[in-house]
């Protein structure tokens, strides 16, 4: 069945002409159309422009059924695409949470064996079974508040059966979810208690055993590597980066969230993806990135709930380069998942305008996720994954209205996947 959207009163990031990102000043630029159609059919956008364009003519040439859908006062825009999470765990943190309140940092933390050893201990224990059902919940949440794209990583095994067990479950999420999911193979997250203190050795595993074996599955589409301050070196990081480009896996890393640590640098060397967290971005790392094919890639969700130094968004945006943001959903750092935050955070931390901030969070996090080809933008030919807001002034209020749902449907590969639906309080 094809869907024709009627009425809509601004189709956000509506692009003709399909383009790989928005940097620098480029990044406040937002196409948008008012009073506006999309109409769809099958998985795909088939058509966009104005209603004073559109014509019933338009539906008889398709030579199907199509659903009329009316959005009078409500807006369309692409659906969000979360290029970072660690969905895919077991059972939950917060009494590390009230430790971090009480004033210990995440590194004390980590040092205590808690941190991530003990999301690693619960998911030793867990069942793929359990493990899917866990995240399929989550993929539901983030669904709810206009998510349609995500990328997932292991992390949490750190041992090559419950690696390869996460990843198992990635690879069942993708088979069986409308999102479309991208896996990346984290390994490198943390140093595991059994091999503490024998920390090459433990890199030499994921060398050895642990890529040769996620590559003959075709397991994963990246490998990510926890480049900082107490955790993997940038020599640890190079060694795992160019066994994994061997073995067909493009990095995308973890860098510079807990100091100058060199892991930019190391990405930007091995072309990464992204390099992501990245508060720790001074002069010589924009130097760096500044005409390479790596996205930087901000995690604001990480960065407020533990109350981190935020990147400096503006100065990177400033100097050229472009910015995604993704949500880093993980039961450490950010126990959220919802991408309408990350765009209020955008503004509120980063001093993003709107136009930017939700650049970064559709256009951008879909490059740094390697679907900037079939997502991110309003674009004949890409994948129908977009949602319609519950009615809204301007789009700045989507930013503004921070913490409230302003997502009605969601439509993902053309179908309705999403209704919120409404609340009666009789
Ligand atoms: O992206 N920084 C490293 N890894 C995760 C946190 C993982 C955890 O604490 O469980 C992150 O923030
Ligand atoms: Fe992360």
């Amino acid at each position: 069945m094809a869907v024709l959207i009627k009425n809509i009163k601004k189709l956000v990031q509506a692009e003709t002409a399909p383009i790989p990102f928005r940097a620098g000043s480029e990044m406040s630029n937002l196409p948008c159309i008012d009073d506006a159609y999309l109409l769809v059919v099958g998985e795909k956008i088939h058509d966009f422009g104005k209603m004073s364009d559109f014509s019933e003519k338009m539906l008889e040439k398709i030579g199907e059924p199509v659903e009329v859908v009316d959005a009078t006062g409500r807006m369309v825009f692409p659906a969000f695409c979360d290029s970072h999470s660690h969905i895919v765990y077991a059972g939950s943190r917060e009494i590390e949470y009230i430790d971090k309140i009480k004033g210990l940092s995440y590194e004390e933390i980590a040092k205590r064996g808690g941190g991530i050893l003990n999301s690693v201990d619960r998911l030793r224990a867990a069942s793929e079974d359990e493990l899917f059902a866990d995240a399929w919940n989550r993929l539901e949440e983030v669904a709810s508040f206009g998510t349609g794209a995500i990328e997932i990583k292991s992390g949490y095994g750190l041992d090559t059966e419950n690696e390869l067990k996460m990843l198992r479950v990635i690879r069942r999420l993708k088979e069986k979810s409308p999102l479309t999911i991208k896996a990346n193979f984290l390994g490198a997250h943390a140093v595991p208690r059994e091999f503490i203190g024998r920390q090459t050795e433990y890199v030499d595993l994921i060398i050895n055993e642990m890529i040769p074996m996620v590559a003959a599955e075709e397991l994963a589409d990246y490998v990510d590597v926890f480049c900082d301050r107490g955790f993997f070196t940038p020599e640890d990081t190079e060694r795992i980066l160019m066994q994994g480009i061997k073995y067909g896996l493009q990095p995308k890393i973890h860098a510079n969230e807990l100091d100058y640590s060199g892991g930019i640098q190391v990405g930007v060397k091995y072309n990464a993806r992204s390099v992501d967290h990245i508060e720790y971005t001074g002069d010589e790392e924009i130097e760096a990135l500044l005409g390479s094919e790596t996205m930087p890639t901000i995690l604001p969700g990480a960065a407020f709930f533990l109350g981190m130094v935020y990147a400096p968004a503006r100065k990177m945006i400033e100097a050229g380069l472009p910015v995604a943001m993704a949500g880093d959903y993980n039961p450490g750092s950010c126990p959220s998942g919802n991408m309408q935050f990350v765009l209020s955070m955008g503004c509120i931390k980063y001093g993003m305008i709107p136009e930017e901030a939700i650049n970064a969070t559709t256009i951008n996090s879909a490059y740094a996720m390697g679907v900037e080809d079939i997502l991110g933008t309003i674009t004949k030919g890409k994948l129908a994954n977009f949602f319609i807001t519950k009615p809204i002034s301007t789009i700045e209020f989507m930013p503004y209205a921070y913490g409230s749902n302003k997502v009605a449907t969601v439509y993902l590969k053309g179908k309705k996947v999403v209704d919120n639906g409404q609340v009666e309080l009789n």
